[in-house]
């Protein structure tokens, strides 16, 4: 089964662009905001990371989701979609002073600290603005993910966080600032997880720090438990939306909250990445010694996540019905892994048919560049062209 495209329209658009369906977006929305609101204080952020199209981002504004920032640009990007900040959390290894001023400017809701350095920096600079920082500490749990070695986060040997056994200092620390307040703890194991086991061994290890901070008479208000859910990258169709119920039941299930605390989630990739798609033209059909190539219009330039992560995006040729044959599906950069997908099976295919290269809309355009002085691609919203 294909996805639907409306490629009578696509003729007047300039390729690649990634095109992004607003109904499947919207109705991801509604489906997290159902699912986490079954439960008393789960919150859930939007990881700008992702995708920060600005119309993008003004959907899931209107959905009522925070965000989860990690550069100034990205709190910037959110400001300007009408993101409240004191919806926005912002993690990072290395926010320098600018970030950080930024974010006391709009005093955020919180910053997600990832190191001593970092804390005694925002404790100096609030000082400067005789402000308050609210603070998390982001604990590496030492808990892997089954998931591409470059995007599991939550190992020791990690840059990411503090480590468990730091907590208790670093909290003393804190306690002892005048302008930093500790309102919690912030937790990433990793992204594209699918097995929810990962989730529970978080769940598990974050029980046993709050038994550790207890016996100190410590309860944080806020636990950020970050993102992470994956997607079905080889059936876009058949679940566009990812198992929320299933996500949120499981941290309902096994994490062991407090009344008084909120549960906070940064979902980036399974927010977005199903209703989104590159488009490309097939520019040559080329016949290797043993193989077929269909050349396209898009190259790693406009979508990174095969040439780096190895990953797997399903490509349909959207413009023909004609019986399946096998290609290499090549970009015109001059790399040898600007390869969108190798023995791809598609309808056969010529010069001029559109393809779609699927579940693209996480990581895809936020993360394309001008590699080969290559234009950006665009973004549309299904509901700008129809
Ligand atoms: N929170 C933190 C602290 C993170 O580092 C990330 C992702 C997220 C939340 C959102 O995770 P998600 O729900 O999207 O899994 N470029 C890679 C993914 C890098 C993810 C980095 N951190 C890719 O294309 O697969």
């Amino acid at each position: 089964m294909k996805g639907t495209f409306p490629i009578e329209k696509f003729g007047a658009l300039q390729t690649p662009f990634y095109y992004y369906d607003a109904t499947l977006l919207r109705n991801t929305l509604k489906t997290i905001q159902e699912e986490a609101g079954k439960y008393n204080k789960f919150c859930v952020h939007y990881a700008v990371k992702a995708n920060a199209n600005p119309k993008v981002l003004g959907i899931i504004r209107e959905s009522g989701l925070g965000v989860d920032c990690v550069s100034g640009g990205e709190i910037k990007a959110a400001v300007k979609a009408g993101f409240p900040a004191s919806k926005i959390v912002y993690a990072g290894v290395g926010k320098t002073d600018w970030e950080i001023n930024l974010g006391l400017d709009y005093d955020i809701f919180c910053f997600n600290v990832e190191s001593i350095p970092e804390l005694e920096v925002i404790n100096e600079l609030a000082a400067a603005k005789n402000k308050i920082a609210r603070v998390a500490f982001r604990i590496n749990p030492d808990v892997g993910a089954h998931t591409h070695a470059n995007i599991t986060t939550g190992l020791a040997e990690n840059k990411f966080g503090i480590s468990m056994a730091d907590m208790n200092r670093v909290i003393d620390l804190a306690l002892e600032m005048k302008h930093v307040k500790f309102v919690g703890l912030h937790f990433h194991i990793g992204s594209q997880i699918l097995d929810m086991g990962d989730f529970v061994a978080l769940c598990n290890r974050i029980n046993e720090l709050q038994e550790q901070l207890y016996a100190r008479q410590i309860i944080v208000e806020h636990i950020n438990v970050g993102g992470g859910l994956g997607i079905d990258y080889a059936h876009p169709n058949r679940q566009p939306i990812p198992d929320f119920a299933g996500y949120f039941a499981t941290y309902h299930k096994h994490l062991r909250l407090r009344p008084q605390q909120t549960l906070h989630f940064e979902l980036g990739r399974s927010v977005v990445a199903q209703c989104g798609s590159l488009i490309t033209r097939v520019t040559y059909v080329k016949q290797g010694t043993n193989k077929q190539f269909a050349i396209v219009d898009a190259g790693m330039s406009d979508l990174i996540r095969p040439a780096l992560y190895q990953a797997y995006h399903k490509i349909e040729n959207v413009s023909s019905e004609e019986p399946m044959e096998t290609y290499d599906v090549v970009g015109p950069i001059c790399e040898s892994s600007d390869v969108f997908g190798k023995a791809i099976d598609m309808n056969r295919t010529k010069r001029g048919d559109f393809l779609a290269i699927r579940s693209a809309g996480a990581y895809g355009e936020i993360m394309a560049s001008v590699y080969n002085c290559r234009e950006l691609p665009k973004g549309f919203l299904s509901e700008e062209i129809l």
